[in-house]
């Protein structure tokens, strides 16, 4: 069962995915955060992401978050100009803004638009493989099953599915019967996606549901980077091994940030989020002192703090 890691926008940029991939176990594929239009065209610093030499190392699988057909065009078309093969489609994005555009989630209800889409998928020899990372309805859990008939019409690699609903953002209810339905009636491959923290969450879900093509974890490797690790090796990694291995893993990612970036606020506003998550393994007393770091000699300060506060 492969094991994907879920893009999450603001953290698993470029360069944490790099550092992850060098310092732990690494995901079989990693999912870029989706790239959206500014301004008319594929925004900038999203085809950076993907076409930095950072990627090399690693499995990629770009997104795009897309309001029609066109916006769908004119991304998949930039992802294929960075010569990626394959591209994921976000019809899960629950920010509100871009959900009443019609965009991530809001897609789910914009049937003419993926019946196009699916057209051109079946008619273009773009190269392309397709999959998609869905919700199950933007209000209501039954909402996915409206578009079943287009999406196995489709010829995708893999459909992703959180079984939440967009209004409920990333907490609440998974619903796992829905899960089920879907599991059932989509012809192609299912990667479950949601709440996975622990090693023996990967197992269970493994067990519990053998026919699934794999798993897409993104807060629970966030705050765990070492989680597939201890999953493959079948051993816990105890507090201060996860601790000598984020650091590790900091050091790398700092350095590399002070390697590019100008000035203590630049750098401070890429390497604090990766504090962010971990918060539990490193303790709630220096994650509020890196949080409150004004300077990168404070933060310095504060990370020296781990493991022994
Ligand atoms: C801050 C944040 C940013 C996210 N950005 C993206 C994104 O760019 N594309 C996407 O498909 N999902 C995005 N997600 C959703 C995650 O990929 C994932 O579906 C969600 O967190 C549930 O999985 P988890 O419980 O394993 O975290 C984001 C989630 C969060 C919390």
């Amino acid at each position: 069962m492969k094991i994907f890691y879920a893009p999450v926008q603001g953290y698993t940029d470029a360069p944490y995915r790099h550092f992850h991939a060098l310092t732990y176990s690494p995901a079989d594929i990693y999912c870029a955060p989706f790239m959206h239009i500014e301004h008319g065209e594929p925004r900038r610093r999203d085809i950076r992401d993907i076409s930095t030499s950072l990627n090399e190392n690693l499995q990629l699988l770009p997104q795009i978050l897309f309001k029609d057909f066109n916006e769908f065009k004119l991304l998949s078309d930039a992802v294929a100009g960075c010569g990626y093969s394959s591209v994921d489609l976000n019809l899960g994005c629950p920010f509100p803004p871009q959900v009443k555009k019609g965009r991530g989630a809001g897609m789910i209800t914009n049937l003419p638009c993926l019946n196009q889409i699916a057209e051109s998928m079946n008619s273009s020899a773009d190269g392309l493989s397709y999959s998609i990372k869905m919700r199950l309805g933007t209000v209501d859990a039954r909402q996915w099953r409206e578009i079943v008939p287009i999406i196995n019409d489709m010829p995708l690699s893999h459909v992703t599915i959180h079984p939440r609903v967009a209004s409920q953002q990333y907490s609440g209810e998974l619903f796992m019967e829905e899960f089920e339905e879907a599991l059932k009636v989509l012809r192609h491959p299912v990667v479950f996606n949601g709440d996975i923290h622990t090693p023996q969450d990967i197992t269970d879900m493994a067990s519990r549901y053998p026919e699934l093509y794999g798993l897409m974890i993104g807060r629970g490797l966030l705050a765990r980077p070492s989680l597939i690790e201890e999953w493959r090796s079948g051993t816990e990694m105890d507090r201060e091994l996860q601790i000598d291995r984020l650091l590790s893993m900091h050091t790398s990612l700092l350095s590399h940030y002070e390697s590019c970036l100008c000035g203590d606020s630049q750098i401070l506003s890429k390497i604090k989020p990766f504090w962010e998550y971990p918060s539990e393994i490193i303790g709630h007393r220096s994650a509020k002192l890196i949080r409150k770091a004004g300077s990168l000699n404070s933060y310095n300060n504060a990370v020296s703090t781990i493991g022994s506060l």
